[in-house]
């Protein structure tokens, strides 16, 4: 039996190791050994890497990709990204040539402000909570000059405080509802640091307030968090070409767009469609969120949440076709940065903005939105025409392959052979097992 441990965290790297090795792995050498195999030589870039948790034993890879040809407002951009998913990046890059050919992606921000909360309990009169939450708010905003200072002096900071009452859903439930500009930077420790202080302030002053202490009823702080619900940091991006210029040798281009807007509308229909459809779109956005070092969860939760904004969870897409032109656009919530965090911390990160040509945090939620949109377009496409599979399934050849120990050799005759051939897994053994022999 296993036992509890502590201090775990104070151990060194290596005996961390020999501790998990003899209560997890039965001191299987091949463990140790993968483990060790993912270090960097590099001891001062895997000191930066170790660093970034507590606890860490390994580096755990995800591929790094480009997808080229994104022409962005007029703009070329090869989009780094990271992900584990063999079509990904190869979906991107078909949608972003195809794009090409048809003036590219438009894409615009739309409000950039984001917005924490400070949660507390009130169980006096409204009157009073309202007239104290009036004159505390100069002293609220003035408590934070320091944490605000650099970035007010860049532009930013918090823009407004505002009292909500949601007594009448939760007994005694209020907050302060606190708005920010943060820039180039996701803004999370600041927002953060901005609303632990102001909450301290007001429980501070509460303790002052007359009408407070005359009825001995306080306010009490619960907590104090930004949200990562962000519907008023806004971008859009879409792309648009007359009917027939989306024929192709395999489809014609008014059935193509009709039945593209149908997938549309299905998906904005009926949640289980809409789960997939938005997770395929989320595909192309989280793999440069990584890319960059940005919180892929914190985007995912505001940006589900966005597609449930009208009460039932619908697509993030939208398709029309008006006048013989079709049009296809997106509309996300993307609260993202270009300084602060992993983004000057990581090696990779640094190189993906370099890549991008130094992007703001404007120009980023941009190119971020463009690359759910052309997700989601490849994704499309392939669902109402070839299916998924076919595309799907020769990318992951390779995984199988690998999984299979197949040969360099074996390996091209596999590529070659399935060319033509559907693969399976089922397939590729039985392919494997003919060549073998
Ligand atoms: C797979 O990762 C993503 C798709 O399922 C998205 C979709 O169905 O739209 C192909």
């Amino acid at each position: 039996m296993n036992q509890p441990i502590s201090g775990f965290s104070k151990k060194s790297k290596a005996e961390k190791i020999e501790w998990l090795a003899e209560n997890y792995l039965q001191n299987n050498p091949n463990s140790i050994e993968i483990l060790k195999n993912y270090w960097n030589e590099n001891l001062s870039l895997q000191q930066l890497h170790d660093d970034f948790i507590e606890n860490t034993l390994s580096n755990y890879y995800l591929p790094f990709a480009v997808a080229p040809n994104f022409l962005i407002n007029g703009k070329l951009y090869a989009l780094p990204m990271v992900t584990e998913e063999s079509s990904v990046v190869a979906a991107a890059s078909n949608a972003a040539k195809f794009w090409l050919e048809r003036d590219g992606f438009k894409a615009e921000v739309i409000s950039t402000e984001k917005n924490g909360q400070i949660h507390f309990n009130f169980f006096g009169s409204e009157k009073d909570i309202e007239a104290f939450f009036e004159a505390v708010k100069p002293k609220l905003r003035d408590s934070i000059q320091t944490i605000e200072k650099n970035m007010k002096a860049r532009g930013g900071g918090l823009l407004e405080l505002s009292l909500v009452d949601r007594s009448h859903i939760l007994d005694g439930y209020f907050f302060i509802h606190a708005t920010f500009e943060t820039l180039d930077a996701m803004g999370a420790n600041f927002i953060n640091s901005c609303l632990e202080q102001m909450a301290h302030t007001f429980e501070e002053e509460a303790h002052n307030f007359e009408a407070f202490q005359k009825k001995e009823i306080f306010p009490e702080i619960v907590m104090s968090i930004l949200s990562n619900y962000v519907p008023e940091c806004l971008v859009r991006a879409e792309v648009s070409c007359k009917v027939e210029d989306l024929t192709s040798k395999n489809y014609d281009g008014k059935q193509f767009a009709e039945k593209f807007v149908r997938a549309i509308e299905i998906a904005k229909t009926e949640t289980r469609r809409a789960v997939t459809h938005n997770k395929g779109i989320m595909n192309g956005i989280d793999a440069v969120v990584l890319a960059t070092g940005n919180d892929f969860r914190a985007v995912e939760a505001g940006v589900h949440a966005y597609a449930a904004r009208n009460s039932y969870y619908g697509s993030l897409t939208h398709a029309k076709i008006e006048d013989g032109v079709f049009t296809f656009w997106i509309e996300i919530p993307l609260a993202i940065g270009t300084v602060g965090g992993l983004t000057s911390l990581h090696p990779l990160t640094k190189l993906a903005f370099e890549i991008l040509q130094k992007p703001n945090a404007r120009e980023l939620m941009k190119i971020i939105a463009v690359a759910g949109l052309a997700q989601n377009f490849a994704a499309i496409r392939s669902l109402v025409t070839t299916g998924i599979q076919k595309g799907h399934m020769k990318m992951h050849l390779m995984n199988i392959l690998n999984q299979l120990d197949a040969s360099e050799e074996e390996k091209e005759k596999a590529v070659e052979y399935f060319k033509t051939n559907v693969v399976s897994h089922s397939a590729v053994v039985s392919f494997l097992e003919k060549l073998r022999n």
